[in-house]
């Protein structure tokens, strides 16, 4: 009996010495320490023995039992360094290495132009108004003094929908009139940003959209001298303490005297360059009196009150001041472009 114990220990050990792995070590322990191992076996036949050998022979059973237990617990221990060894060497992190950088997002040239615009206007007392992008041929057109079948409509280009009259709008002045209908008859200081869309052919100077902003300033004894004093006033702030501004006649059938203001070119201040083409101004927007008609659709009485309106593109300025060749960069999602701003 001593034997067979002695014999039974010594085979499990060996075993265990070779057992490698997770599963082997479950398997032998339910083999060796489990109900039915050879020792717990053996256990079971003391009843046979002789009395004088059972006490003997069941210290050495339990004896064996626990050694087994010891050896398994060291094994597991062992196996388990192992394990943990080999995934600090197979999962090591080289901190040394150079990190990778998140591609981090930015505004848009375009935005970034419009809220410096805004920011001036704010500035100077002027709320924005956000106006529809879709508009009727009655706002868009005939509030503005613009007949059906004038030939102003045709500098504009227009996107019909399958709705009659329904259109987009093809610039923000139709805001004019949904701000002053809102508004009367309380005096009026906003601008109206937003994107435009006309029916053109797509080359580097002109696109399909743009955006432009719109300024109307509505009240009692607004002059002339207000318009050319106030937009002035901004040139300098947008374009630095020095710039000169001049006006030169024009037509838009909105406004009454209409005129372009141009300001000194801020690339050769004014001596001539490719940027100006050799003129030294630059044409930054267009503007003028509100026109009685247009004052009257607004719900003003043009007896009393008189304003000032002014329409300026923020892409054909990013464009001068960033040397911007062609006009489909804006809206042409080519990374190249659009990292630079
Ligand atoms: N709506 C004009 C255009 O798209 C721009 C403009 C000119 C707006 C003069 C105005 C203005 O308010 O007074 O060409």
């Amino acid at each position: 009996m001593l034997d067979q114990l002695k014999r039974a220990a010594a085979d499990a050990l060996a075993e265990l010495a070779a057992v490698d792995a997770e599963a082997e070590l479950a398997a032998w322990r339910s083999r060796h320490l489990g109900k039915k191992s050879p020792i717990k076996t053996l256990l079971g036949g003391l009843g046979a023995l002789d009395a004088t050998e059972r006490p003997q022979a069941g210290r050495e059973a339990n004896l064996a039992q626990r050694r087994l237990q010891a050896a398994f617990d060291e094994r597991r221990a062992a196996l388990e360094r192992a394990a943990h060894e080999a995934s600090l060497g197979a999962e090591a992190l080289d901190v040394t290495l150079p990190g990778r950088l998140p591609r981090r997002g930015r505004l848009h040239v375009s935005t970034l132009i419009l809220r410096r615009i805004a920011a001036v206007w704010a500035e100077m007392g002027f709320q924005v108004y956000r106006s529809r992008d879709v508009e009727t041929d009655e706002y868009n057109f005939q509030l503005l003094n613009f007949p059906p079948f004038h030939p102003a409509r045709e500098m504009q280009d227009t996107f019909f929908t399958t709705e009659p009259d329904v259109i987009l709008r093809t610039h923000t002045s139709p805001g004019q009139i949904h701000v002053m209908r809102e508004r009367c008859p309380e005096p009026i200081r906003v601008i109206l940003p937003g994107m435009c869309y006309r029916y053109e052919q797509i080359t580097a100077r002109s696109e399909i959209q743009f955006n432009q902003v719109e300024g109307l300033a509505v009240g009692p004894g607004i002059r002339m001298s207000d318009l050319k004093g106030t937009l002035t006033d901004f040139a300098r702030r947008m374009f630095g303490p020095d710039t000169r501004t001049r006006f030169r006649c024009s037509h838009f059938p909105f406004t009454e005297p209409s005129a372009e203001m141009d300001i000194e070119c801020f690339l050769c201040g004014g001596d001539g360059c490719r940027v100006c083409k050799r003129a030294g101004w630059l044409e930054i927007l267009g503007c003028g009196m509100v026109h009685p008609v247009v004052l009257e659709n607004g719900g003003y009485d043009p007896g009393r009150y008189s304003g000032f309106a002014f329409g300026m593109g923020p892409e054909r300025i990013a464009m001068l001041r960033h040397e911007i060749q062609d006009i489909r960069l804006f809206w042409g999602n080519d990374m190249r472009f659009l990292e630079q701003f």
